[in-house]
């Protein structure tokens, strides 16, 4: 029998490895850090299936790997699916979700804490030998516990997050979503909120929708303008969902009073981008889902997602514009 040929091009667990050779024949990714679009190119044209992040998935892609039939995408968002592309060669799709929620919700609270106390900026404090007297007022922040959060996108991590939010700092948790969560208000206590009041009641807005045509630039001016002037807006959804000029500016303006971010509209950040030089903002280099524990059991998620598809069974996570 012909065994499936599979390029993994990520950095995988010895046992995860193992399960796919057991399956099908693996080529790694061995390079430093994370693999360019191009080495990728070069290493598909022979390849049934590839497991990646992040990586775009188009008509070009797919003409570098005329045997393709699965690609396994080792993350819960899939934007870089191009899913007509996909649909019009028939390829199954994949997708990680459930495995990352927690580890994603952990993130969220931290840049939460840290933009509201401003940890980041009093380790500077700290550390350039600044912290002379006990009172110093210039670098007070703001509470969390007890305040109001607005979740935008409630699904599995949108839950995770309001999880937290109710039980571990009794906030007065409201969402948005394209549907209503009733489960989700019985058991978290949750409201469901239009946009534009759960953007002018909430203390922190939190943006976790998936990246779509519809969800582009979601938060824009306007948006910002509707936001109360102390509150925080958080993102770890995709950097596409916000216009980061106009976050930019209602950061400068004092329009709101910080932000925490894990995605920007280009990733990596560039050096000159403005956000860098504003104080009022926790950076950081997208890193959701990244624990040893979480991205291992994301890479036996994305691995078994493969080697079902290969071998003819059905595969649970395809995404749902793919599923047939
Ligand atoms: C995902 O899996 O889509 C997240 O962005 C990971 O951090």
């Amino acid at each position: 029998m012909i065994r499936p040929k599979v390029y993994i091009a990520k950095h995988f667990p010895k046992e995860v490895i193992q399960y796919m050779q057991e399956h099908c024949d693996c080529e790694e990714w061995e390079g430093e850090g994370e693999i360019s679009r191009e080495t990728l190119l070069s290493n598909i044209s022979d390849k049934d299936g590839v497991i990646l992040t992040s990586i775009k998935i188009d008509k070009e892609f797919l003409e570098y790997a005329p045997n393709l039939k699965v690609v396994s995408n080792m993350s819960v968002g899939y934007d870089n699916f191009d899913l007509e592309a996909m649909k019009s060669r028939n390829i199954i799709g994949t997708n990680t979700p459930g495995v990352l929620d927690n580890s994603v919700a952990d993130l969220i609270f931290g840049l939460i804490l840290s933009s509201a106390r401003r940890i980041v900026e009093c380790d500077k404090y700290v550390r350039q030998g600044k912290w002379k007297s006990q009172y110093d007022e210039n670098y007070y922040g703001i509470d969390v516990y007890g305040k109001t959060i607005g979740i935008i996108g409630m699904g599995r991590i949108g839950e995770a997050i309001a999880k937290r939010a109710k039980f571990g700092f009794d906030m007065n948790v409201f969402y948005h979503n394209r549907s209503r969560k009733i489960e989700a208000e019985k058991n978290l206590g949750v409201k469901y909120s239009d946009l534009e009041s759960l953007l002018k009641k909430s203390d922190f807005v939190v943006l976790m929708t998936p990246f779509t045509k519809e969800t582009y630039r979601l938060m824009s001016v306007n948006e910002f303008n509707l936001m109360k002037k102390t509150a925080v807006f958080i993102n770890a959804s995709r950097g596409q969902t916000v216009d980061e000029k106009a976050l930019i500016e209602a950061l400068k303006t004092g329009e709101i009073y910080a932000a925490g971010l894990d995605v920007y509209e280009k990733e990596p950040i560039e050096a000159n981008n403005e956000l860098l030089k504003l104080n009022n903002v926790v950076v950081l280099p997208h890193l959701g889902s990244a624990t040893w524990e979480t991205r291992n059991d994301m890479a036996r998620v994305s691995a078994e997602n493969m080697v079902k598809a290969l071998v003819g069974e059905i595969a649970p996570n395809i995404v749902s514009e793919l599923k047939k």
